[in-house]
C-alpha cells in the first residue's frame, strides 16, 4: 500500500532524508530524477545509513564504510564488503518501490498484520 511520504521538491533539495513511517525508520533519496526508499540499517551493525555521504547513487555508512548502492540496496563487491560482511547474502538492505504524484513522494509499504 502507497503511504505518502515526502515532499518531491524538498526531497531534491536536500538529497537525502530520514523519515518515520508508522514504526518503520526509512532513508528517502533523490537521484537522477527519481525517489528511492531504503530501510535505515546498515547490514553490517545496524547503524543508520542516512548519516552516510551520499554520491553518484551510492550512500557509504559513516561506521565502518561500507557502501550500498541505493538502487538495488545492496553492498558495493569491494574487498571492504567482503571483510565486514563475508556472507554475500547479508549485505543487501530492505528496499521499497516508490513512485512521485502530485509533487509527493509514496513508499509502497507492506501492511504490517
Ligand atoms: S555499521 Fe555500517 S559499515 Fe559497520
Amino acid at each position: 500500500m502507497y503511504t505518502l511520504a515526502y515532499d518531491w521538491q524538498q526531497l531534491l533539495e536536500r538529497k537525502k532524508v530520514r523519515i518515520q513511517l508508522g514504526p518503520r525508520v526509512l532513508l528517502l533519496l533523490a537521484f537522477e530524477d527519481k525517489a528511492y526508499a531504503l530501510a535505515d540499517k546498515c547490514p553490517h551493525k545496524g547503524y543508520p545509513i542516512s548519516t552516510g555521504h551520499f554520491e553518484k547513487g551510492i550512500i557509504q555508512c559513516k561506521e565502518h564504510g561500507l557502501e550500498i548502492d541505493i538502487r538495488t540496496g545492496i553492498a558495493v563487491d569491494t574487498q571492504k564488503s567482503c571483510t565486514l560482511i563475508p556472507n554475500i547474502q547479508e549485505r543487501g538492505i530492505k528496499t521499497y518501490q516508490t513512485k512521485i504524484e502530485n509533487g509527493k513522494v509514496y513508499v509502497d509499504l507492506p501492511v504490517i498484520k
